[in-house]
């Protein structure tokens, strides 16, 4: 399996597997899938009410914890230094280990600097391998990795064909910050699995689409983590290594950029609104 080497040192898998809207009764069966036919990172959150499920899938699998990295997220109701901290702890907690391989703020709202300041005492603790940033754009992004001691290692990003991030890449590159995809496969939006183009490498290949667009991702540095309930599915999108794109496919596979991201504005003041009062909606404990 392919690794991508942060800018801490720190090794992780360039392909991992994404846990959203699992719900955290069919999480260990999933990520126990995933571990199975040869998975080794799961990306959660605080905010997916499911790192127990991993906690369990991964203690349970047989495979070594050093040979699994794990990777959750802040919430924004745990936003500022005090909370932040216990949350991390309660993470540390229900996923049954001692350490996370990588913390990332999941969302640019709250006091993020407070978290990150956690962060980065639980980094230097050894609670945590690598530390990043989610859904951070811009100035935003840069403001932050001006300012904190340790640079972002990762940011998460919507990042498929139709989204490709050329302009935060440019700006990541200049701290050594890799670019993680979430929805690499668009979660199916915009046609992704009939677009024409796809279709046309896929059949060259003798492959399917949703395998060109995550081969694209990879051949362009990027980490990615798709999420399927399919087990054969899990598994083809793993095994991407003899798919190997032309320079003229990778050219015409560029173009599909619209430049923008389709499911989420984080510019968008509703989608702030949004997201502030997503865990008292949505977290099953306030049920
Ligand atoms: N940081 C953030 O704010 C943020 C936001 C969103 C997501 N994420 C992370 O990114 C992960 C992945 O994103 P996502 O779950 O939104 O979407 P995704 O991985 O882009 O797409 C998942 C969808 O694609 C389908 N699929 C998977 N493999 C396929 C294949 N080979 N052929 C055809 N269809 C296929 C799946 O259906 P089946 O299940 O039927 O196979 C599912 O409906 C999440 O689970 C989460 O960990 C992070």
């Amino acid at each position: 399996m392919k690794t991508i080497t942060l800018n801490n040192g720190v090794v992780m898998p360039q392909i991992g597997y994404g846990v959203w809207q699992i719900s955290p009764e069919e999480c260990e069966h999933y990520v126990s899938e995933a571990l199975a036919v040869g998975y080794r990172s799961i990306d959660t959150a605080q905010a997916y009410y499911n790192e127990e499920g991993v906690g369990a899938a991964v203690s349970k699998s047989g495979v070594a914890r050093h040979d699994i990295f794990i990777t959750t997220k802040v919430w924004i109701s745990n936003a500022g230094e005090d909370k932040a901290a216990r949350s991390i702890d309660e993470s540390l907690r229900k996923l049954r280990t001692d350490y996370i391989d990588l913390l990332l703020i999941h969302q640019p709202f709250g006091d993020y600097y407070g978290t990150w300041r956690a962060m980065e005492r639980a980094y230097r603790d050894g609670k945590v391998r690598a530390i990043g940033l989610s859904n951070f754009y811009d100035a935003r992004f840069v403001d932050l990795a001006e300012n904190m001691d340790v640079k972002p290692a990762v940011v998460q990003l919507e990042t498929h064909v139709f989204s490709q991030q050329n302009k935060m890449r440019r700006l990541m590159a200049d701290y050594g910050t890799r670019l993680m995809a979430w929805s690499p496969l668009a979660r199916g939006m915009n046609g992704i699995f009939t677009n024409g183009t796809l279709q046309s490498i896929a059949s060259r290949h003798g492959t399917d689409t949703a395998h060109v667009a995550l081969k694209f991702l990879l051949d362009e540095g990027i980490i990615i983590i798709p999420q399927s309930t399919k087990r054969e599915r899990m598994a083809a999108n793993l095994a991407l290594d003899d798919l190997e794109l032309s320079s003229d496919e990778m050219e015409a596979l560029r173009r599909l950029d619209t430049g923008h991201p389709l499911a989420a504005d984080f510019n968008d003041p509703e989608m702030a609104r949004f997201l502030l009062d997503y865990d008292r909606q949505h977290n099953p404990a306030n049920r």
